[in-house]
């Protein structure tokens, strides 16, 4: 098999998505059609020229803005249903898939109809597509802690449909740190934990992340490198990086692809992975972000193997699973 062929045909695992982030111009013009609302762009194209980012915060305006036509649970099915749909196109098995609760609770959308869509949408996508998937609920981080603990209560009768928590959102300026009683209390309600961290801010976040929150996995963390001490511990702990080659393209944390660090990481020992983030802003999903840096970087079919293998191996499904996905990666030519 040739290395598009493999990128096409490898089962993969995506754990680093906010749905959010999926949501394709064509569906947020029919979806504030049909709830009335006034979006400031007259057609997909003039969205599209409007994806101009050059950094996280230019990035996060557009998309909070987008997110604003979601109102209704069928708006929440759609939008999920639309990535399952990428998610069987691109060979990915299993997903868990990020939500923001907060950017649809402040505008007065009740969690219970943000969830309700979400599960629906996944139910659906294990009868009608064999996708499996879990849903892990953001913290905004560029909102209060006292605002988290209150999002955290109202998830806890959600608790057996969300598997973890995270944090998203504006990094520089607000380290983990300034979560780390809400995350204890999500650790104890029985929650995995993963934040963001090393994206835009400094590995000392990443630290914080570990440390502080005991995370189960780091997002993003490709700052990482700059740290010798860092780099030890992860590749020491196993611990996952969700790295998303796309995103940190578009939002300017590397300048050029064949200069992200991915690679180097993987050579290292570090546990990466491959995963597209906010795959409608950033220009591709998970096969687009694989074959970005299979071309750029020049993957080995090997890589590519290791890195799908890591995708499984850095989820939250059960052993068994793990196994039988390693085993259908190992039987690929
Ligand atoms: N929310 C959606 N995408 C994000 C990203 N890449 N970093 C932080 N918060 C986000
Ligand atoms: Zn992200």
């Amino acid at each position: 098999m040739n290395r598009l062929e493999l990128i096409r045909a490898i089962p993969k695992a995506e754990l680093h998505v906010h749905i959010e982030g999926t949501f394709e111009p064509e569906l947020m013009f029919a979806i504030a059609q049909r709830n009335q609302i006034d979006i400031p762009y007259k057609s997909v194209e003039e969205v599209k020229k409007a994806y101009n980012f050059h950094n996280l915060q230019s990035f996060l305006d557009i998309y909070y803005a987008g997110a604003a036509v979601l109102i209704h649970e069928q708006d929440f099915y759609d939008l999920a249903w639309a990535y399952f749909e990428k998610c069987a196109e691109d060979k990915v098995v299993h997903t868990e898939m990020f939500f923001d609760p907060q950017t649809h609770t402040d505008r007065g959308v009740a969690f219970a109809t943000v969830i309700n869509g979400l599960q629906r949408a996944c139910d659906d996508a294990l009868t009608k597509l064999g996708i499996s998937s879990q849903l892990i609920m953001c913290f905004l981080r560029h909102l209060s802690e006292e605002v988290a603990f209150t999002t955290l209560e109202q998830a806890l009768p959600y608790k057996d449909q969300i598997i973890g928590v995270g944090l998203d959102s504006s990094e520089v300026g607000h380290p983990p740190s300034k979560f780390e009683r809400v995350f204890a209390k999500a650790r104890e309600a029985g929650f995995l934990v993963v934040a963001h961290a090393g994206e835009e801010g400094p590995a000392e976040y990443v630290w914080e992340a570990l440390d502080l929150l005991k995370v189960n996995r780091i997002d993003h963390g490709v700052r990482s490198e700059e740290d010798p001490k860092l780099m030890a511990r992860l590749i020491a702990e196993k611990m996952p990086l969700t790295v998303c080659p796309l995103s940190n393209l578009k939002l300017c944390v590397v300048d050029d692809m064949a200069q992200h660090n991915i690679q180097r990481l993987l050579k290292q020992g570090v546990h990466v992975t491959v995963n597209s983030d906010d795959p409608s802003y950033f220009g591709g999903y998970m096969n687009d972000n694989f074959i970005s840096i299979a071309e750029a970087l020049d993957l080995s079919n090997d890589e590519i193997k290791t890195l799908a293998k890591n995708s499984f191996e850095a989820s939250f499904i059960s052993n068994e699973q793990k196994q039988k996905w390693n085993n259908q990666i190992d039987a690929l030519a």
